[in-house]
């Protein structure tokens, strides 16, 4: 991409209405525009940025052996009838009424869409298991909105949903998916640590909240820091095997949020050493919650005894915009945002430092061509900008490598390279610099 061509509206100044770094530097790196309260237009940037997320969360899904659907963002207030929540869920949810009175709402979740889909076709235990899952917007009317897309109204969630036919199996698919959060979250940089989690009315005692340590994080968590030096299994996790090890081995450690937190119990089990008191993100949440929609709903399967029972259930939530914020919390410096390579929305910054001199812009066009044939998604910072305010906005939208270009350094045969990260900057010809972005 081009510069010149491009849609970057980013701001000088710090917007006065932004209380946290990642909200701030996202307005600030033309990442997003907010509509409404708690409700956000993606700017080219920024929707890069959702995009690869959004990519990384389903090859995961996938590998787990989940499989993608596309549920509506409207349903039917008759089918949230059908479990009882209509009238629990309370304020958050949107309700809409159609031309024909019909009475809609704007899904905060789909259990209950899940649940109709599958009782309208699936009857016997040897369809199972299925995992089905989609990536789709969601509304709810929280009573704050804030911190940008960490707590919108509208926003993106991956929301998968497990069916089994009885409770061991059931517990099995949860360890695929508690497995595939490990991975999903490691690939974008991130340090995710799994904590027991309230079940609140849903019942049941299993379930996990994914969370990223950080400051600014909205609650307080306690956690054996040990656990943060656990390995994240690889790619080649057998999700066919037994993964009961790996969940043991995560879930043995304390680590609790501030609404379960045991302090009796937390400094019986963890060596005081070992004690770490932190704010985090919820970037996650798994849950198994049994029959819960399945009874109500009578989504039955018949077993190998030929006899119905209700499906056991489980669901699977990712905030897919809301780790957009996540990650830059994570990962930024004074400068600006320093996205993890997964994740940056262009690979390289190439930045032109004389647009019009000849062997300057003959210089970026070859590695401009020799980034793009590569995969690197370079940005080609082409306009007539001075100097000073191009490497600032390099360093706001925090793209992992800069690439500058200018007539002195190619009088000498170089250019220059810098890693975001480290702010390592190296002086070397051009085929070396473009060598060393690829390796
Ligand atoms: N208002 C929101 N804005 C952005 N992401 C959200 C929001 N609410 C939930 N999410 C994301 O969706 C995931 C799954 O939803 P879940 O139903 O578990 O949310 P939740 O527990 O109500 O979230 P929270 O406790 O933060 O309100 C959460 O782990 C979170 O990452
Ligand atoms: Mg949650």
């Amino acid at each position: 991409m081009r510069l010149s061509r491009y849609f970057l509206p980013v701001l000088k100044q710090n917007p006065a209405e932004a209380q946290i770094a990642s909200h701030r530097l996202m307005l600030r790196a033309g990442m997003l525009r907010q509509e409404a309260a708690g409700i956000y237009a993606w700017l080219p940037l920024g929707y890069r940025v959702l995009r690869k997320i959004e990519q990384i969360v389903r090859e995961e899904m996938d590998r787990a052996g989940a499989i993608e659907v596309l549920m509506p963002t409207l349903q039917l207030a008759d089918l949230w009838r059908e479990s009882g929540r209509y009238d629990d869920y309370g304020a958050e949810m949107l309700r809409i009424t159609d031309r024909h009175e019909r009475e809609l709402l704007y899904g905060p979740t789909n259990e209950e869409m899940i649940t109709e889909i599958f009782r309208a076709y699936v009857k016997s235990y040897k369809e199972l298991p299925k995992n089905l899952y989609h990536i789709q917007w969601k509304f709810r009317d929280e009573q704050r909105p804030r911190f940008g897309v960490m707590r919108g109204r509208e926003f993106l969630m991956k929301d998968a949903y497990s069916f089994d036919v009885d409770d061991e199996r059931g517990q099995q698919s949860y360890n695929r998916m508690f497995v595939a959060y490990l991975r999903t979250f490691q690939r974008m940089g991130l340090q995710a640590a799994p904590m027991r989690a309230e079940t609140g009315p849903i019942g049941g005692d299993l379930s996990h909240e994914f969370i990223v340590l950080a400051q600014t994080g909205e609650s307080a968590v306690f956690l054996d820091r040990r656990m943060l030096d656990l390995p994240v299994p690889g790619e080649d996790v057998d999700y066919e095997g037994d993964l009961s090890g790996i969940v043991a081995d995560w879930t043995r450690l304390y680590a609790a949020t501030e609404d379960v937190h045991d302090p009796a119990r937390y400094e019986r089990e963890t060596a005081e050493a070992d004690r770490l008191t932190a704010r985090g993100i919820e970037v996650g949440q798994t849950f198994y919650f049994g029959d819960k929609y399945s009874r109500p709903m009578k989504a039955n399967v018949s077993g190998p005894d030929g006899v119905e029972r209700p499906v056991q259930m489980g669901s699977y939530g990712v905030g897919v915009s809301r780790l957009a914020g996540a990650i830059i919390e994570a990962s930024h410096d004074e400068a600006g945002i320093i996205w993890p390579d997964a994740v940056a929305p262009f690979g390289v910054g190439i930045v032109s430092l004389r647009p019009g001199d000849a062997a300057v812009d003959a210089a970026c066009e070859r590695a401009y061509a020799a980034l793009t044939a590569t995969g690197k998604e370079p940005l080609l910072d082409d306009t007539d900008e001075r100097p000073g305010g191009k490497f600032a906005t390099m360093d706001l939208i925090g793209l992992p490598w800069q690439l500058i270009i200018g007539p002195r350094g190619l009088a000498d045969g170089v250019v220059e390279l810098k890693r975001r990260r480290t702010g390592e900057r190296r002086t070397l010809p051009l085929d070396e610099a473009l060598a060393a972005i690829s390796a």
